[in-house]
């Protein structure tokens, strides 16, 4: 049987979005697959990243430490996980400048049936986070990708704020998570793992 390959794939300004990709890339790990934890590139000026201190913090702490995300990752990978903030109820630029440099990729029908499943947060309870999730998994209808949402398929989705779409927490001004979703985190890159293992070894 041969190893699933995942790439869990990031965008964040303040942290919130790298803890949550931490916990799929151990949930993974743990689960047996090959996994990639990778960070989009930044495309913010630094002159607008100094603005905030908790973005100039996590920027300085993670950018020669984790990655930048490549085009290759999403040909190596078999499955991926987004984690990206709510920007104005949708994706930040700078997935999406990310996900736009994959038309080589899409032109070679390279991305059909990656096997796919986003997460988000935002400020607010209800502040766009499955608008935001929706519009990646738009993206990945055209790739012909194979969208594995959480639905209600496990307890942890009730207790992580219940959202089907994938996994989403609130944070406050301070970066603090408001609703407990490791547990929801987890078992999406569990169930994720499993479609995509049945598409590796058929
Ligand atoms: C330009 C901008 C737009 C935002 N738009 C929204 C929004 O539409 N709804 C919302 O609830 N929060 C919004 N937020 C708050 C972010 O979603 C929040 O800071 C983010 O989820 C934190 O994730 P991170 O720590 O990984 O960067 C916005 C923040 C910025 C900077």
């Amino acid at each position: 049987m041969a190893n699933v390959k995942l790439a869990v794939i990031y965008y964040s300004s303040t942290g919130t979005n790298y803890k949550m990709a931490q916990w799929a890339e151990d949930a993974a790990n743990k689960w047996g697959a090959d996994v990639k934890l990778v960070r989009v590139p930044e495309l913010a000026p630094m002159s607008a990243i100094e603005q905030n201190s908790a973005w100039k913090e996590h920027y300085l702490a993670t950018k020669d430490q984790v990655p930048e995300a490549q085009v290759e990752d999403l040909e190596w990978a078999d499955a991926y996980i987004f984690s990206s903030p709510t920007r104005f109820g949708t994706l930040p630029a700078q997935t999406k400048q990310f996900l736009d440099q994959a038309g080589g990729l899409w032109a070679q029908g390279k991305l059909v049936n990656k096997v796919v499943s986003a997460m988000t947060s935002a400020q607010n309870p209800h502040g766009g986070q499955e608008a935001t999730i929706l519009s990646l998994y738009t993206t990945m209808f055209h790739w012909g990708a194979i969208v594995v949402s959480p639905g209600y398929s496990d307890n942890s989705i009730f207790s992580g704020g219940g959202n089907p779409y994938g996994t989403s927490v609130t944070v406050d001004g301070e970066g603090n998570m408001k609703e407990d979703i490791e547990g929801a985190v987890r078992h999406q890159v569990n169930r994720t793992l499993q479609v995509a293992e049945k598409m590796v070894n058929g």
